[in-house]
């Protein structure tokens, strides 16, 4: 995991030189000049809880700062300015200029989508870390989370209260467009997943006026915010259920390419006969520096998992292994998620329904064939993340309860991604993820497994997904929520998944 994050620092280093050096100054015309009459008008609109930050300054840099760039990093990924707002009123009064002016914008939770233009723009750039609160209501049984924060943050400030909220699995991602996409959870097969545990969003609208969601207050936004993104302005707060959190057991184990055998033993046996919604596991086959292996994350929600459950992986010879009873922040922590952070990055997704041997075989053949061959075009990391949940993860909630999924049958979420150096290999890498995944959904095809009409997630779908593969039948009633609030399309100003 070293040498990936040199090689980001590389970058990072890069872009900063970047910055400093004013190679920015290129994308100037592309961004006409509505935006820089936006930043203006932002900056004396605005009070003094809110701030506005300019190219050129290292914050600035540092504010925009994505886990991914598919887009180039010296240049037309870096917005014209970068607003902070620090309360809703000046939030509102940002997205009324922006839509006045129809000047592109970003909303920026924790940065982690890899699409381009999903939460970077050459307009102005809205990053929300001021909305930071993490506030429990022990009457109610519920917290209240700003849309600014990353998960680690969240869990830290729950922890001594011994509760927890269903949010996500590894270090570093965002909690706004994790929620506003789905979310899938350690906790999922217990909980269902992060959209069906939140109660309350606190919402600016695109006409810029603020509003609370909740099934009661307006059930239709409330229904297209679970899983409908940006679409119907920026949130700035969700409201979630609290569940009481012990210590649980778990962590990483890594694994040699000699031993990939016995993982996929291991994982299919797993994913056909553990039922106890407590356990769960992400088996990430990788290939790294030449070689292919596996990254195992074993997670059980208690301190001692029952005897047999996760036998087979812990007696798979290891490379190293941080596997304890633990508090559920050390867990997280133990992920190595960020060693990729700051490269050319991009995810895509096969939903299947089965993970039988033959189908991890196929992975594996995959994952050699494209590492061995995109190491020639500076890749630096290519994984594929099986995630076997529970058929309990989808029936938590009522089916139609929730834009995403659009139905609730049971599906496995198959995440893959890839992640490079050079601006030169962008379309390579783009056409070399489809066609895995591609091949991957006729292997589980070939062996009889019904997919085509399983939903592919939001947030691991690559950015020319048809809309109608992540929201089926819901795509309509979506698009009617859109039209009546949103009818000047100000958040089409915005990237992501538009309706
Ligand atoms: C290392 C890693 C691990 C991951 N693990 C998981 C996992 O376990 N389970 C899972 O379900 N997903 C996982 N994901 C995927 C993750 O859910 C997405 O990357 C998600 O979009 C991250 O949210 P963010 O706030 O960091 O993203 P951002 O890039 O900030 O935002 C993503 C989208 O949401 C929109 N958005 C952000 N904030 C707001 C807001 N306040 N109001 C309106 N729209 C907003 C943005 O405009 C953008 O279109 C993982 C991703 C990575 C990189
Ligand atoms: C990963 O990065 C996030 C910030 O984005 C930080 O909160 C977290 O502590 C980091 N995790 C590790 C293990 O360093
Ligand atoms: C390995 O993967 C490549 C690329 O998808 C494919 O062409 C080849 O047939 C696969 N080989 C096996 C044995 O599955």
């Amino acid at each position: 995991m070293r040498s990936p994050g040199l090689f980001s620092a590389l970058v990072i280093a890069a872009s900063v030189l970047g910055g400093v050096f004013g190679l920015e100054d290129e994308g100037v015309e592309a961004r006409g000049i509505d935006a820089t009459v936006s930043c203006k008008q932002i900056a004396k609109a605005i009070s003094s809880e809110s701030d506005v930050y300019w190219p050129g300054i290292f914050l600035f840099w540092l504010f925009s700062h994505h886990y991914s760039h598919l887009v180039d990093t010296l240049s037309s990924d870096s917005a014209t300015c970068s607003v902070e707002p620090g309360n809703v009123e000046d939030l509102g009064k940002i997205l009324q200029i922006v839509g006045r002016n129809r000047t592109p914008f970003a909303v920026r939770g924790g940065g982690h989508t890899a699409n381009p233009g999903f939460s970077s723009t050459p307009g102005v750039h809205i990053a929300m870390f001021r909305f930071s609160e993490v506030k429990y209501d022990s009457t109610t049984e519920t917290v209240d989370i700003g849309a600014g924060l990353v998960w680690d943050d969240v869990y830290a400030a729950l922890e001594p209260l011994g509760i927890n909220v269903v949010g996500g699995r590894v270090t570093g991602v965002g909690v706004a467009g994790f929620t506003l996409g789905g979310g899938y959870s350690w906790l999922s097969n217990e909980r269902g997943l992060t959209i069906d545990n939140v109660l309350a969003f606190d919402l600016v609208l695109p006409d810029g006026t603020f509003t609370k969601v909740t099934q009661e207050t307006n059930p239709d936004l409330f229904w297209g915010l679970k899983g409908g993104f940006n679409n119907y302005g920026i949130v700035t707060k969700f409201t979630m259920k609290a569940f009481p959190q012990g210590p649980v057991w778990g962590g990483l184990i890594t694994i040699t390419g000699d031993h990939l055998d016995e993982v996929n033993a291991a994982t299919a046996k797993f994913a056909a006969t553990v039922t106890d919604p407590k356990a769960a596991i992400i088996t990430t086959y990788n290939f790294l520096l030449g070689a292919a292996g596996v990254s195992q994350l074993l997670f059980y929600n208690g301190p001692t998992p029952p005897a047999g459950i996760f036998d087979d992986f812990l007696a798979i010879p290891h490379f190293t292994k941080d596997v304890s009873t633990r508090p559920f922040t050390s867990l997280i922590l133990s992920s190595p998620a960020n060693a990729t952070s700051g490269t050319r990055g991009l995810f895509h997704t096969v939903s299947v329904k089965d993970y039988s041997e033959n189908f991890l075989n196929a992975v594996v053949n995959e994952t050699r064939y494209w590492g061995r061959k995109l190491s020639l075009a500076s890749a630096t990391f290519i994984s594929y993340d099986i995630e076997p949940f529970l058929p309990t993860t989808f029936s938590q909630a009522a089916a139609e309860s929730a834009a995403y999924p659009p139905t609730r049958a049971h599906l496995l979420p198959t995440n893959i991604y890839y992640s490079w150096l050079l601006s030169l290999s962008d379309n390579l890498m783009f056409e070399s993820i489809k066609q895995s995944t591609e091949h991957l959904a006729n292997v589980a095809a070939a062996e009889g497994q019904d997919i085509s009409d399983l939903s592919l997630y939001g947030n691991y779908a690559v950015f020319d997904t048809p809309l109608e593969k992540i929201y089926g039948g819901n795509l309509g009633r979506l698009r009617s929520i859109k039209n009546q609030y949103d009818p000047n399309d100000v958040m089409g100003l915005a990237g992501g998944w538009k309706f």
